[in-house]
């Protein structure tokens, strides 16, 4: 992950006042510029339909600031310099003219600062606007010389299957090169999610056992209590599968189990990643059902609020058979993990928001404490992604006092304990690397590929069913889920609560 110098860039906004852009995109631009890492000359200019003018979009971006930043209080020069880097370009994605309008505000843009005209187009849009403004931009030049970059950032989802996603990503292809192409998957940019290859590269203690000889099996857990907001027109089309497992999920397990990469250069890391998804152990249709499950939630109570049934969600057809939750088990056929299930299981409504992978160790034989304990724990490595950011290993050891009795204890890196609360943001993080011209946090197209090709069947498989298992919000998804797993004589890990918890509890973090 070799950082790069930070260039003047012309930020172009598409979707600038979409919710995407106010809770995540403009506080995290504001973010930025709190830490110099938007160039002096650099500008931010919105595209978009609503009709406003710079002072009035200048007037939205303070007030998102104000309600998203994690920083509780704006600070007036801070603001200042970003205020006069803001510029409202009126249009509908579809009109040419809007972009003919935004190619000269650029050129006056940048003869005001300096020789270069670096532009990154961030389409915060819904998907079904990519090609629309991909093929405007060709049209109009934009995106046309070479003396400065010009590079783009596509929200998810890329495609809905592999069909559209190669059809998408051809006519990406026709204005822009791989290399100019930044695919967001924000989960990347989740601090935890980068302190995997520190785990695993830079520790001797974890290198020789990350491997079939002691992993039992490995489990990834992406949990949300809330449902589909106000999100349903597209989560009804996407479901679970789409929207969270075939993008967050299987970057998750292919970070947790490639190999080490020759360098921290993006395309090292890119090329392990898409071996463990070229690897993943072939299914066919027809056993899409024994290795997979699906949910959808009911009506219920959740957190003493009672919750609504998926089906009866704003914008959500009544009869949706779509699956507000997937259980998953693959297995990666290469050296390293022949035989180790690897679990994912992903919801929403589920008891609690929690996203973490946990290493589940082979356990001793218990010969010498079986008399003790029958049942002792087995050894977990678990990385919590989010919240109480941190690691924990889980052992045995013995309850003090005369007779042998063993119980689980854990050693716990609480990450905010030791590095405080303002590490980046997810996307404070992408957006200086896609403007840096680090690609490592970014998806290839191979990876988004391979993905698609192993959820497309699972997709496949599941058309033909007539029904979906509902679950009661507030649990941890239909019991089928449980029954995936004790198939195989095993049961998702609970670990234990990491003892910082009540410390961040305290601190108004918990
Ligand atoms: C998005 C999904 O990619 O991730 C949402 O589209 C989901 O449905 C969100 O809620 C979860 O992100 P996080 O960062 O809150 O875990």
């Amino acid at each position: 992950m070799k950082k790069k110098e930070i260039e003047p860039c012309i930020i172009i906004l598409f979707g600038a006042t979409g919710d995407l852009t106010k809770r995540k995109l403009l506080p995290a631009l504001y973010e930025l510029e709190s830490e110099n890492l938007l160039h002096k000359d650099s500008k931010i200019v919105a595209f978009a339909r609503r009709p406003k003018n710079d002072n009035l979009f200048k007037n939205d971006v303070f007030n998102s600031i104000k309600k998203f930043s994690k920083f509780k209080k704006i600070d007036e020069s801070i603001w200042s310099r970003l205020k006069n880097k803001i510029h409202y370009n009126m249009s509908e994605f579809y009109d040419l003219n809007g972009y003919k309008k935004l190619k000269s505000l650029i050129k006056k843009l940048c003869s005001k600062s300096s020789e270069k005209c670096n532009k990154l187009f961030y389409l915060a849009v819904p998907p079904e606007h990519f090609e629309t403004i991909i093929n405007n931009i060709k049209k109009s030049g934009l995106a046309a010389g070479n003396s400065s970059f010009n590079r783009v950032v596509f929200e998810k989802p890329f495609g809905n299957d592999l069909k559209s996603a190669k059809k998408l990503n051809k006519t990406i292809k026709k204005a822009f090169k791989e290399n100019q192409i930044y695919r967001i998957d924000h989960y990347l940019g989740k601090e935890l999610v980068q302190n995997l290859l520190v785990l695993r590269f830079a520790n001797s203690i974890f290198d020789p056992i990350w491997n079939k000889k002691y992993i039992d099996n490995v489990q990834i857990t992406v949990a949300e209590d809330l449902g589909v907001e106000t999100r349903g027109n597209y989560y009804d089309k996407a479901g679970a599968l789409r929207d969270i497992l075939q993008n967050h999920m299987m970057q998750l397990l292919a970070l947790t189990a490639m190999e080490p990469p020759v360098s921290l250069d993006a395309d090292d890391i890119r090329e392990e990643k898409v071996k463990v998804l070229r690897s993943i152990h072939p299914f066919a249709i027809k056993d899409v059902k024994d290795i997979s499950v699906r949910g959808q939630y009911s009506s219920g109570t959740l957190n003493s609020k009672k919750i609504k049934a998926y089906k009866d969600e704003e914008n959500v057809n009544k009869n949706s058979r779509t699956e507000t939750f997937v259980a998953l088990k693959l297995k990666i056929d290469n050296w390293r993990w022949a035989n180790v299930p690897f679990y994912m299981r992903t919801g929403k409504r589920l008891n609690k928001r929690v996203a973490k992978i946990t290493i589940v160790f082979k356990q001793n034989p218990c010969i010498l404490f079986y008399e003790h304990s029958k049942e002792t724990a087995p050894n977990m490595l678990i990385i919590r992604i989010q919240p109480e950011e941190g690691i924990s290993l889980q052992f045995s050891a013995k309850v003090p006092g005369r007779k042998m009795i063993i119980d689980s204890v854990r050693m716990d890196f609480c990450h905010e304990c030791k590095f405080g609360p303002n590490t980046p943001e997810a996307y404070e993080r992408l957006i200086h690397d896609a403007i840096a011209g680090d690609q490592t946090l970014f998806t290839r197209w191979d990876e988004v590929e391979h993905s698609w090709e192993i959820v497309d069947k699972i997709a496949e498989a599941w058309k033909k069913s007539r029904t979906i298992p509902q679950y009661k919000p507030g649990t941890w998804g239909p019991k089928e889920s449980d029954i995936l797993i004790k198939k195989d004589k095993r049961k998702w890990a609970k670990p234990l609560t990491p003892m910082y918890s009540a410390l961040l509890k305290n601190n108004g973090k918990g």
